[in-house]
């Protein structure tokens, strides 16, 4: 079956975690749509063209995985982009509940899709967006969790408090 992944999320910024999970995707399905959410309820420090260009850095040279940006209800991104799963990530059972409720209301506004989760390789389980900037913003290497061209971005954007 040729099946097409969505996998949304804020990437305020993409770090290692998230592209593991997309890497392994790329080897399940036909093609995976990284979305990254344009207006989130959290406040994001890169607008929404940087995330998408972070991610597109990432993702260079893998030829079915593509970058896109959404506005508004993912299911909406996921019938325009025909996906019929919706991909997520846990990495603990703190994640779970919430993915849950998402996963049901999804399914409410979209039934065409089904939401399908990848745990996170171990190594990552802890790595979060907003530690990585909060890392960052004290002084601290995050080389190890993101792009380079994502630790650079945090350099030149974070006000520095180390
Ligand atoms: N590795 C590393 N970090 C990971 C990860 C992984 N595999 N999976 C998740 N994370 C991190 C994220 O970076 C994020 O960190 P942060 O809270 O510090 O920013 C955190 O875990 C939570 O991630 P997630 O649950 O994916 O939240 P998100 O804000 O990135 O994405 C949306 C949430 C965009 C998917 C969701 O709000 C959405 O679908 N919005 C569209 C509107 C909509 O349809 N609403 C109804 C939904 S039912």
């Amino acid at each position: 079956m040729r099946i097409t992944a969505i996998y949304p999320g804020s990437f305020d910024p993409i770090t290692h975690g998230h592209k593991d999970i997309v890497i392994r995707a790329s080897r399940l399905f036909e093609r995976v749509v990284v979305a990254v959410a344009a207006s989130t309820t959290k406040h994001t420090v890169f607008t929404s063209d940087e995330r998408v260009a972070f991610a597109q850095t990432v993702f260079d040279g893998v030829p079915n995985v593509t970058v896109c940006s959404f506005d508004g209800l993912l299911a909406d991104a996921a019938r325009e982009h025909r996906a019929s799963v919706i991909l997520r990530g846990l990495r603990a059972v703190s994640d779970f509940e919430h993915e849950f409720q998402m996963a049901g209301m999804n399914r409410k506004l979209v039934p065409e899709a089904d939401t399908l989760f990848l745990t996170t390789a171990e190594q990552y389980g802890y790595i979060s967006s907003s530690l990585v900037r909060e890392v960052a913003s004290l002084g601290g290497d995050v080389s190890e969790f993101v792009h380079p061209a994502v630790v650079e971005a945090l350099n030149r954007r974070l006000p520095r408090h180390g």
